[in-house]
């Protein structure tokens, strides 16, 4: 009976450090958000939860100016040329933009406004909206003549 306590002890000290272990990795993944910013890539793209947040905030926050669809009003059409599928447009430089406006135009800075987490949402939606628009305008060329 004289080492049960300090076996106690000893299993107490061992949950306290795998508890503090644990604790540091849910924090890792707290900060993953984050780190794909700094890589570049687009954590959602192609989910569909994602892109569903990204329209709705689009929508909200966008279209004003941007147009329905993406498809351009008093602001750039946002789904086509570079924008388009293998189009050019790079996800850290449209990040960017969003991020922090253009400067001298009516394209104001979204930083404070939306998450990170919801700028690649928006993006998100954009890419799937290009290529949705991509594809109908494919399909309507290939009608063969009668
Ligand atoms: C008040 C109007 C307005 C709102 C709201 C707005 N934009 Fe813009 N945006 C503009 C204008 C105008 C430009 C073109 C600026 C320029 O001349 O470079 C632009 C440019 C951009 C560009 C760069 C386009 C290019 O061809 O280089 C992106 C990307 C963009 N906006 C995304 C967004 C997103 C995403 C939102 C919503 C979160 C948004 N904008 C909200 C007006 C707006």
């Amino acid at each position: 009976m004289v080492f049960a306590p300090k076996v106690l002890a000893c299993a107490a000290a061992v949950l306290a450090i795998a508890a503090v272990a644990f604790h540091a990795n849910a924090e890792d993944s707290e900060t993953s958000a984050t780190t794909t910013t700094q890589t570049g890539i687009n954590p959602f793209e192609g989910k569909p939860d994602a892109i569903e947040k990204g329209k709705s905030i689009y929508s909200n926050t966008c279209l004003f100016c941007h147009g329905a669809n993406g498809m351009g009003a008093r602001a750039p059409n946002l789904v086509k040329g570079m924008f388009r599928p293998n189009g050019g447009a790079d996800d850290e430089i449209i990040f960017g933009v969003i991020l922090g406006g253009r400067p001298g135009t009516i394209m104001g800075s979204f930083e404070g406004t939306l998450t990170t987490d919801e700028i690649w949402e928006v993006m998100a939606y954009l890419r799937a909206e290009a290529r949705t628009q991509a594809l109908q305008k494919g399909k309507k060329k290939r009608i063969p003549n009668p």
